[in-house]
Order: C-alpha cells, then sequence, then structure tokens
C-alpha cells in the first residue's frame, strides 16, 4: 500500500480531506473540513496534527472561510490560532494568510490570492521537507542506527516528512538504515504512526517503548538521534513531544549525536530561549485511559504537558533547508529570511 496523502486541498468544491490520524494504523480514513470550524475542529482533536501539518491545514482553514463568508475572515484566523499553542508553524502560517488579507481584503481577487498563498505554504512545505533531508543525509552512515521520538514524517507535513525526510533521503542515497521509533507516550505518535509511516515504505524499523532508549544506546551503537521541533528559540532550545529532553540526555550520556530536523518556519526569532516557549497541557484522560480501558485510579492526579523543551546545549546540530547550524547559529537565519 502507498501512504495514503495527508492533506488534501480539494480546491472545485471546495473542501480540505485528512487523514484521519486518531484511526491509524487500525484503519485508514479521512476528515472532510467544509468550513474553518471544521478545520479548527480538526486541529484540535488531533486529526491532523505536527507542526507543519497543522500550518498547513490552518491556511485552507482560512481559504474555507473566505469561501463562505469573507467577513469571517478575521474571526477564522483567531479561531484557528487558539487551536494548539506550541507550534509555531500554525502561527506563521496564519501571519502569512493575515497579510494576504490585508491586502486583498478589498479586491475581488481575494479568494484566489488566499487559496494561492495556502497552496503555496502546502507546496512549498514539500519542497522545504526534500531540502531538509538531503542536507541531513550525510551525518548518517551506511547501515546507520537510528532513534526518533515522536513522528516527524510525511504525517507530520505536507510530505515528506523532516526527521523522517532525513531517513528517507539517507535511503534515496543508498543506505541502509535500522531505525528505532520510540512509542510516545501517552498519544503513542511514534507506536501507531511512524511504525506505520515507515513499514508503508519499506524501512526496517523498531518499535521500542519511550522508557528503552536510554537502555538502547548502553547495549547497541546508535549512530543518531534525529527529531523534529515544534518551535526552536532564538538560542536554540528546542519543544518538541514530550520525552524528547530525556531522549537528548540518555544520547549525550552515550555519546550519540543528537540532531534536530526542522524547517526555518519553526524557529520563532521572537523568542530568546526556552522558558519563553508556551507548552501545550492536554486532558488527564489521555494518561489516564487507553480508550475505554482505565489505566490509572481516578483519585490519582496527572500531569499532561505534550511537549518539552531540550536545551540548545544537549543538540548537535539543527538540519533545515538552509543547512546544518550548531544551535546557536541559527541566529544567523534571521538576517537571511
Ligand atoms: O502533538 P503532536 O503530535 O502534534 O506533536 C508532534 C511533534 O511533536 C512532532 O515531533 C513535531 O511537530 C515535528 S513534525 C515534523
Amino acid at each position: 500500500m502507498m501512504l495514503p496523502e495527508t492533506i488534501e486541498w480539494i480546491s472545485e468544491t471546495p473542501m480540505l480531506r485528512l487523514l484521519d490520524q486518531r484511526k491509524i494504523p487500525a484503519s485508514v480514513g479521512f476528515v472532510l473540513c467544509r468550513t474553518y470550524e471544521e478545520t479548527a475542529g480538526a486541529i484540535e482533536d488531533m486529526t491532523v496534527r505536527g507542526a507543519p501539518a497543522i500550518g498547513v491545514a490552518a491556511a485552507y482553514g482560512v481559504v474555507l472561510a473566505a469561501y463562505h463568508d469573507p467577513s469571517k475572515i478575521d474571526e477564522a484566523l483567531f479561531r484557528l490560532s487558539a487551536t494548539r499553542p506550541t507550534a509555531v508553524n500554525l502561527f506563521w502560517s496564519i501571519e502569512k494568510m493575515r497579510s494576504v488579507y490585508n491586502e486583498y481584503k478589498n479586491s475581488p481577487e481575494l479568494y484566489l490570492r488566499l487559496e494561492s498563498e495556502a497552496v503555496k505554504i502546502d507546496k512549498e512545505d514539500r519542497s522545504i521537507n526534500r531540502m531538509i533531508g538531503v542536507n541531513g543525509a550525510g551525518i548518517l552512515p551506511d547501515r546507520a542506527a537510528v532513534i526518533t521520538h515522536c513522528n516527524a514524517g510525511a504525517l507530520a507535513t505536507a510530505g515528506y516528512g523532516t526527521a523522517l525526510g532525513v531517513f528517507r533521503a539517507a535511503r534515496e542515497a543508498g543506505k541502509k538504515l535500522r531505525i528505532y521509533a520510540d512509542e510516545t507516550r501517552p498519544r503513542f505518535q511514534g507506536g501507531r504512526l511512524t511504525a506505520f509511516e515507515l513499514c508503508e515504505d519499506g524501512f526496517d524499523v523498531t518499535v521500542i517503548c519511550d522508557s528503552m532508549s536510554a537502555f538502547l544506546m548502553s547495549r547497541e551503537k546508535i549512530d543518531a538521534v534525529i527529531t523534529g521541533a515544534d518551535r526552536i528559540a532564538l538560542n536554540g532550545d528546542t519543544a518538541n513531544k514530550i520525552g524528547t529532553y530525556g531522549l537528548a540526555i540518555s544520547a549525550q550520556k552515550h555519546n550519540v549525536p543528537f540532531y534536530i530536523a526542522a524547517p526555518i518556519s519553526t524557529i520563532d526569532f521572537n523568542c530568546p530561549n526556552g522558558t519563553s516557549i508556551p507548552i501545550e497541557e492536554r486532558d488527564h484522560s489521555e494518561v489516564k485511559r487507553l480508550g475505554s480501558e482505565i489505566l490509572v485510579d481516578e483519585r490519582a492526579k496527572v500531569w499532561n504537558p505534550a511537549f518539552d523543551v531540550t536545551p540548545a546545549d544537549l543538540i548537535k546540530g539543527i538540519i533545515t533547508e538552509a543547512g546544518i547550524f550548531e544551535p546557536p547559529r541559527i541566529k544567523e537565519l534571521n538576517d537571511r529570511y
């Protein structure tokens, strides 16, 4: 089977077709969004997730608002911004849509301009990911063993992926890889999504519980840990899925280089360091239950931050479409972009 498209814009109707990531791998189904409200709901309930993917989906949400009622575009921009707080790509793409709106709000071209901006954000994400892949592939030797966390693949982006894009590009360059995917509690993006995506594409993938990666590094030569990112602060501190920080500490202890793969749109040039990154806290039920099964005594308290921040000094390099940067050097990208 081929990997289904994460996000598909159906211009004629118009509507947005999202792969329902909550159901994978048990079933492959799609959710259709015909309004911005439905798009915002799909971001909130994690039908679509992953930093670049929610940015692309939100851009199309603004187009849907323009189609039905242009007087609701301000409301749509506000509603879509309020869906998830950590991934900066969401706000980056909403700001791009806002500036097109401001420029064309009194023009008959408004709808087409917004649609073409959203399509551009979507297409560029795919091509940027390929560049990230090519830039990162060189760090991996042939027959490399790597660990990744959460899902930073085609499912988390418009296509190809960031961290998984590096693995794809390394394979396209003729290298064989063994990939360990952390299952990624509490929502299992690694076990459910990364394993599915890599199996569909014929990679050698082994799923481990998050608690196993330190022991794995002590027993087997791991060549690199590569994850995606949701927001990178100006000093290189990086927010990504909860568990990334612990993985980076384990990697340092075992002399395994730890890399982030992310587009420049994931860098928040207004955010000086990791303490300024807003961290989403999600519902207790994600930890306490698995579907209808009760995992934790209801009387116990739960803390459920969806992301953590890996300090810059644990990160060997940030792999972007413009090359690989040591964390303090990402500041240079502000002048270039
Ligand atoms: O809560 P999620 O599933 O949206 O979190 C996703 C991640 O943390 C990814 O690693 C990150 O967005 C990078 S995706 C290329």
